[in-house]
């Protein structure tokens, strides 16, 4: 994906807002590799999701191993924990990660084969007061950039000891309408019934909709979790939905799970989704840490930013442009603009060779504050014009002390 110059302020803001508010949480970051063993998404996404079976980027490389662009980031997360024995730091360990990933999907508004998320993970806090700190930073974000129209959806998937009961509970629902459900859903059906509910085509979600709800299947602790989990989430003031038809595309979750969905931006408009998911780690092959997290679709951040008429910052222009005319003038100007950009302020001059009347031209269409022509008699007197471009008072100025006049 194509990320073009005018519009990298806007992620650079998104980028910046994101890390900010997660520093105020704690959190710091990790980076993984683009793409790993296979297996490792198989294993930890679950070989019976869409995105494992249908949407990887799977490739061999030459010794024929299989390996995968990454289509999410936490599974990475927790091998690079188990990998470089970090799971006994203190807990809880907090950690974002501002990513691309891959997945093979229909491309719309919204949703591309490559896409950036900046994604958080918890790890080492069982507690339903995590589950709402976790959320707390994730609307925090969300408000920051300034989006309003959206909504926090929570649901309760309940855990390994509720998850049977449960499963039988949907089967029976579903065996009552295998004709109608697609050839997929039917395999479903046999390997991972809680699939059946993720399926996107119209048939299927609509018989979905009237499936039994997880919320009411789940045993006293899951049930006591989401609970509390209520609880907390007023105590902070953050406004929630109870959706029991949220089941997430991944199958590492357990108990919480949340999704952000915002107004205006179309069919994509999950903006963040994320949950709990305890066993993540010791089926990795790591000890029973539980961990909890979510992940933002940048593209789709920025287009409920727009949805919400945010101010998108602009490129920044330069303080002052100089506009030399001889080969002594341009050494000056290369010497005051490096003065410059010694304090901090952006200038530029030319170096391209330009006429005057071109630069003049260029320096308007860069957005330059302030322009200053210098050529042999401005040279021999130390002092220019300093113009200023913006319609306000043009002034004489020494040019020994340029740089003073801007900070
Ligand atoms: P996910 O729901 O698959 O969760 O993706 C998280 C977010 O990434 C979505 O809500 C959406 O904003 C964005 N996204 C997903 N697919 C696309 C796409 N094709 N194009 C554009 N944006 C997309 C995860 O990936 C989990 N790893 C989140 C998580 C972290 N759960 C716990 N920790």
């Amino acid at each position: 994906m194509d990320i073009l110059p005018e519009e990298t302020p806007l992620w650079q803001y998104i980028e910046r807002t994101a890390r900010e508010v997660a520093a105020k949480y704690g959190y710091d970051e990790i980076r993984t590799p683009t793409f790993e063993p296979t297996e490792l998404f198989a294993r930890g996404v679950g070989d019976t999701t869409d995105v494992v079976q249908k949407e990887m980027y799977t490739f061999e490389d030459r010794e024929h191993r299989s390996f995968t662009l990454r289509p999410e980031g936490t599974a990475s997360v927790v091998r690079a924990l188990i990998e470089n024995g970090r799971c006994s730091d203190a807990m809880p360990l907090k950690l974002y990660y501002l990513i691309s990933c891959f997945r093979y999907e229909k491309p719309q508004a919204g949703r591309s084969r490559e896409f950036f998320q900046f994604g958080t993970e918890m790890f080492g806090a069982a507690a339903p007061s995590s589950d709402a700190t976790v959320i707390a930073l994730a609307a925090d974000i969300i408000k920051a950039l300034g989006i309003k129209d959206v909504v926090l959806h929570i649901n309760s998937i309940g855990c390994p000891d509720c998850r049977p009961k449960y499963r039988e509970a949907l089967v029976e629902y579903f065996s009552q309408h295998t004709d109608e459900l697609c050839d997929s859903c039917r395999e479903r059906l046999k390997t991972n019934p809680l699939r059946v509910l993720d399926c996107k085509s119209p048939i299927c979600s609509g018989i979905a909709k009237d499936a039994p709800k997880t919320i009411e299947h789940l045993c006293d602790g899951c049930h006591d979790h989401f609970e509390s989990l209520k609880e907390y989430l007023t105590a902070m003031g953050i406004d929630y939905e109870i959706d029991t038809h949220i089941v997430r595309g991944l199958d590492y979750y357990t108990r919480t799970v949340f999704e952000f969905i915002a107004g205006g931006i179309g069919a994509q408009s999950t903006v963040c989704g994320g949950g709990r998911y305890d066993g993540l780690m010791s089926q990795l092959g790591g000890p029973a840490l539980p961990g909890i997290g979510f992940a933002m679709g940048i593209t789709r951040l920025i287009l409920a930013m727009k949805a919400s008429g945010v101010e998108i910052p602009e490129k920044s222009a330069p303080a002052v442009y100089i506009a030399p005319m001889g080969p002594a003038a341009a050494k000056y100007a290369l010497s005051e603009v490096s003065k410059l950009r010694d304090k901090g302020v952006y200038a530029e001059c030319d170096i391209v060779g330009r006429s005057l009347k071109a630069q003049m031209k260029y320096a308007d269409k860069i957005g330059a504050k302030y322009t200053l022509v210098v050529g042999d008699n401005e040279l021999e007197v130390g002092r220019a014009t300093l113009k200023d471009m913006t319609g306000g008072e043009n002034k004489e100025v020494a040019l020994d002390s340029l740089s003073d006049l801007f900070e």
